[in-house]
């Protein structure tokens, strides 16, 4: 089954074409980077606008590069939500419409769901049953996963996202948006144990995050240093950096040992962060556990994880109607 998968929950829109839930054919990926850089973040508005610009270019990209046509597409699958409204209903109405005018089956897919799916994607995919750290701008939860469509959530942040931590940390420190990817260049020239930032891990037995005081604690660490801080930048990112790091590796392996789990997958754009796929593969195999990262083209949004996502569920029988429609907080 040849899927078109459509993206555009938040500021990238993507579309991509997979073969049976498992081979990528194209994925396109418009960034609108440039656009909300100056902000600081995300405007929504700005991103509904843009992504009404992409679409079309971005869709008939992935088609040309796929080398078919919407003849030769036998469904049609995009991300009803959680984001942003604006944002979701570009690509929702974009698919709806496609799949009425080549008469397609076509099905709503779960943003958080799709990015589980990245870790389907990898070589090799993780095996049922396993873990999966989804770590991203809007998100970081645990999930049990026994099923292409049957996962559970284990835990989840109680306040900021892993990647929204990184964003306000890199703006504090005039690094500009979005800041993972900033942080984790500049962290290597760094000394993770310089600074003894606080580890949030909360009761013992949750696999709930916070990541509000860990901010703070850069704040107050800024204002206290403020005469010395462009010196020590390094060595302030890599020490932020290392107590997220440390405390998402920790309960992915706690996860998996909970849930007697022999595979675990790390999801999401933070998966993209150097430091994590590092020690979250070396405290894995300390405990015996395999670990499965996309590789970082799939860490961010993309459409070929809400294809593969969408396959399953069309493989199931699920089928959109033209009055369904985009939400914006998460059900799973
Ligand atoms: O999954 P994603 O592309 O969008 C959401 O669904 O949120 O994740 C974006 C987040 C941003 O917060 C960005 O700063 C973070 O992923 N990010 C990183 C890295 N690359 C992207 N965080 C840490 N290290 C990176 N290398
Ligand atoms: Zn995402």
């Amino acid at each position: 089954m040849i899927v078109l998968g459509i993206e555009s929950s938040c500021d990238d829109t993507a579309a991509a074409v997979v073969r049976d839930g498992r081979q990528i054919l194209s994925s396109t990926v418009s960034s609108q980077e440039e656009v909300h850089h100056r902000y600081g973040g995300v405007v929504p508005e700005l991103a509904s606008r843009k992504h009404i610009e992409a679409i079309v270019p971005v869709v008939d990209a992935a088609l040309a590069e796929a080398q078919v046509d919407a003849g030769g597409l036998d469904a049609v699958a995009v991300t009803h939500g959680p984001g942003l409204v604006g944002s979701l209903l570009v690509g929702f109405s974009f698919a709806k419409a496609l799949a009425f005018a080549a008469d397609l089956p076509w099905v709503g897919v779960n943003h958080l769901e799709g990015h589980i799916h990245s870790a389907l994607l990898a070589d090799p995919p993780p095996p049922f049953p396993f873990t999966a750290l989804l770590v991203s701008g809007g998100h970081t939860s645990i999930y049990y996963v026994t099923g292409p469509t049957a996962m559970e959530r284990m835990g989840q942040t109680r306040d900021d996202a892993a990647g929204e931590a990184f964003d306000k940390v890199a703006k504090m420190l005039g690094l500009g948006y979005p800041g993972g990817v900033v942080i984790d260049r500049m962290a290597a020239k760094g000394d993770p144990s310089r600074i003894a930032f606080p580890r949030a891990y909360l009761d013992k037995d949750s696999f709930d995050f916070s990541f509000s005081g860990i901010k703070t604690s850069v704040s107050r660490y800024l204002q206290t240093h403020a005469e010395t801080c462009r010196e020590e930048m390094p060595d302030i990112v890599a020490s932020f950096q290392e107590a997220v790091v440390e405390v998402l590796s920790f309960k992915l392996v706690k996860a998996a040992r909970t849930r007697e789990c022999r595979h675990a997958a790390v999801v999401g754009g933070v998966a993209a962060n150097s430091r994590l796929r590092e020690r979250v593969r070396r405290e894995a195999a300390s405990a015996g556990l395999t670990v499965h990262i996309p590789p970082v083209s799939l860490c961010g949004d993309n459409a070929a994880m809400i294809a593969a996502a969408g396959y399953h569920h069309l493989r199931a029988g699920a089928r959109g109607t033209l009055d369904d429609d985009v939400f914006s907080r998460s059900p799973i």
